[in-house]
C-alpha cells in the first residue's frame, strides 16, 4: 500500500495582515496540518512569535497545529505551547542536551513529540531515541527563514532515516522542512517522507489551494 502523506503549509509565509483568511484557505484545502514556526532570535537569527499568537491561531485552525520550536531551552516552554494549542511539538536536537528527557516531557503533555535535525546533523544521532519520538523533522534548509533553496543532501538523509525507522519497526513520521515544492515533492515522498512542510511554494503560488491539492496528489513510497 502506498503511504498516505500529509501536507503542512507553513504559516511563516502567510500574509499576516490577513492571517484569518490565509488560515481559512488552509482549512478549506486538502492540507492536513498547520506548520507554525516559533523563532527566538537566539537559536536562529530571526524572531517570529510566541504562545499568544499560537493561541490565536488555534482559535482559527480546524486542523492540528504542528509547532516547530527554533528556540534555545525549549523545555522551559513546552507546557505553555501545549496549553496554547500545539498538537505536535518539535524541538531541535542541537538545542537539547537532555533530549530524551525533553521528548518525554512533550509526550507527557499529550502532544506528539518531534525532533528536528539541522542540515549538518546526521540522522544517526537518533539511533537511541527512535522509539521515544513520533516525528523527525529533517531541515532541508538552515532554519530561520522561509523561501530558501532546498539542500539536495536532505534526500539521502531521508532515505537513511527511512531505513533506520523501518529496521527498528518504529512508528515515526518523517517530516521535511525547507524549500519543498512541486519540483521536489515526489522525490522526497519516494525517499520515504511522510509530512511535507511547504511555506513559500504554497503561499506565493497564484492558487495556493490548488498547489496544496497538487502536493497532496503525488504518490508516496510503499509500505511493505
Ligand atoms: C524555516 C522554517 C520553515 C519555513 C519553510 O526555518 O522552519 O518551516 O517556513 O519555508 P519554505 O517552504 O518557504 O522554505
Ligand atoms: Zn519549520
Amino acid at each position: 500500500m502506498p503511504r498516505q502523506h500529509l501536507i503542512a503549509p507553513s504559516l511563516l509565509a502567510a500574509d499576516f495582515t490577513r492571517l484569518s483568511a490565509e488560515m481559512q484557505m488552509v482549512n478549506r484545502s486538502e492540507a492536513d496540518w498547520f506548520h507554525v514556526d516559533v523563532m527566538d532570535g537566539r537559536f536562529v537569527p530571526n524572531i517570529t512569535f510566541g504562545m499568544f499568537i499560537v493561541e490565536a491561531m488555534k482559535k482559527m485552525a480546524e486542523k492540528p497545529l504542528d509547532v516547530h520550536l527554533m528556540i534555545v531551552e525549549p523545555e522551559k516552554y513546552i507546557e505553555s505551547f501545549r496549553k496554547a494549542g500545539a498538537d505536535v511539538i518539535t524541538v531541535h536536537h542541537e538545542a537539547c542536551p537532555h533530549l530524551h528527557r525533553t521528548v518525554h516531557q512533550i509526550r507527557e503533555t499529550g502532544a506528539k513529540a518531534g525532533v528536528a535535525l539541522n542540515p549538518h546533523t546526521p540522522v544517526s544521532v537518533l539511533a537511541d531515541l527512535i522509539e521515544d519520538i513520533d516525528l523527525v523533522c529533517i531541515m532541508s534548509v538552515n532554519p530561520g527563514f522561509g523561501g530558501q533553496k532546498f539542500i539536495y543532501r536532505s534526500l539521502e538523509k531521508t532515505r537513511q532515516l527511512r531505513e533506520m525507522i523501518d529496521t527498528a519497526n518504529a512508528s515515526v513520521m518523517i517530516e521535511i522542512d525547507g524549500g519543498v515544492g512541486l519540483q521536489n515533492a515526489e522525490s522526497l515522498l519516494q525517499a520515504g517522507a511522510d509530512v511535507l512542510v511547504a511555506g513559500s511554494s504554497v503561499f506565493s503560488a497564484p492558487n495556493p489551494e490548488d498547489t496544496i491539492s497538487k502536493l497532496k496528489a503525488f504518490k508516496a513510497g510503499f509500505d511493505f
